[in-house]
């Protein structure tokens, strides 16, 4: 499908993390298209690898690095190393571990908010230093789920992961608005990504026929979204939940 969705983030600096694959490859891609400086941050070397050969001639304003975002260590380190300061941020890495309440585990549940909730927290932490000081135009983009405010079957762990990230957007658009930021986030409903790619086939056809649009969403969908967030256009829209979801709630 051709897209024409035109956004100037010329000199502005942005994180991504979860970026080595997915929606978090698709956001650190089109930031670079649109003139940002771009820095991957992801668990997997071999998947940012990858994720940098396919930005192609775009990865000359990328900057990949090995982070693990449940480490609050490799979160300071990477920010430490970052070369450009950061105007946006977009916590988007996350992880599912899904099973009925009767069969979860405490680890089942604490992985999950380790790295959905927590990671979260320790990426935000550490990269405070190293914004810009400008006094408007800074942004943080938390990738929340339309799970996060409906809940879902299977996903106690999830579902209370992803609503907590709702409250700690919502905190941080009322504590850090009058220093400049807008906090906002995105609850995506079903995307096509590999984390959706582990729901059996039949399910997943369920899922596009229970969507009024009639299909899945793709990656592009969810940053557009994010680049219209990071966008002068959206300066007043701040501790808002964007679903993106082809109307699947309503
Ligand atoms: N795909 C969907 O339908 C959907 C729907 C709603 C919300 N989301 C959310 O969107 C985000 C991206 O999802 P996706 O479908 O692209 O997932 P994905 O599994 O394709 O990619 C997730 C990326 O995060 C990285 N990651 C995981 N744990 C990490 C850690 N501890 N430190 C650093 N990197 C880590 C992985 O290596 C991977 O590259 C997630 O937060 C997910 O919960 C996805």
């Amino acid at each position: 499908m051709s897209r024409d969705v035109s956004f100037n983030f010329k000199d502005k600096g942005v994180v991504v993390t979860g970026a080595a694959q997915g929606i978090g490859w698709q956001i650190a891609r089109d930031f670079l298209a649109a003139g940002a400086r771009v820095a991957l941050w992801d668990k997997s070397e071999e998947g940012l690898r990858q994720a940098m050969s396919e930005l192609k001639d775009l990865s000359k304003s990328a900057q990949s690095f090995i982070v693990d975002i449940t480490d609050r260590e490799s979160c300071a380190k990477a920010a430490a190393a970052l070369t450009f300061p950061v105007h946006v941020l977009i916590n988007n890495a996350g992880i599912t571990r899904d099973k009925t309440f009767a069969k979860m585990e405490a680890s089942d549940y604490e992985a999950v908010l380790d790295t959905n909730l927590l990671g979260a927290f320790h990426v935000t932490k550490s990269l405070m230093p190293y914004f810009v000081t400008d006094t408007a135009g800074k942004r943080i983009i938390n990738i929340s789920s339309v799970v996060g405010r409906y809940g879902n079957f299977g996903q106690t762990n999830y579902a209370a992961a992803k609503a907590g990230i709702i409250g700690f957007t919502q905190s941080l658009a009322k504590e850090w608005g009058r220093k400049g930021f807008t906090a906002n986030a995105v609850a995506p409903g079903y995307i096509q990504t590999s984390m959706v790619e582990q729901i059996p086939a039949e399910i997943r056809e369920k899922m596009a026929h229970a969507t009024p649009l009639g299909r899945l969403g793709a990656t592009t969908d969810i940053a557009n979204m994010c680049l219209y967030l990071a966008s002068d256009a959206a300066s007043y829209i701040n501790g808002a939940v964007l679903a993106v979801d082809g109307g699947l709630v309503i």
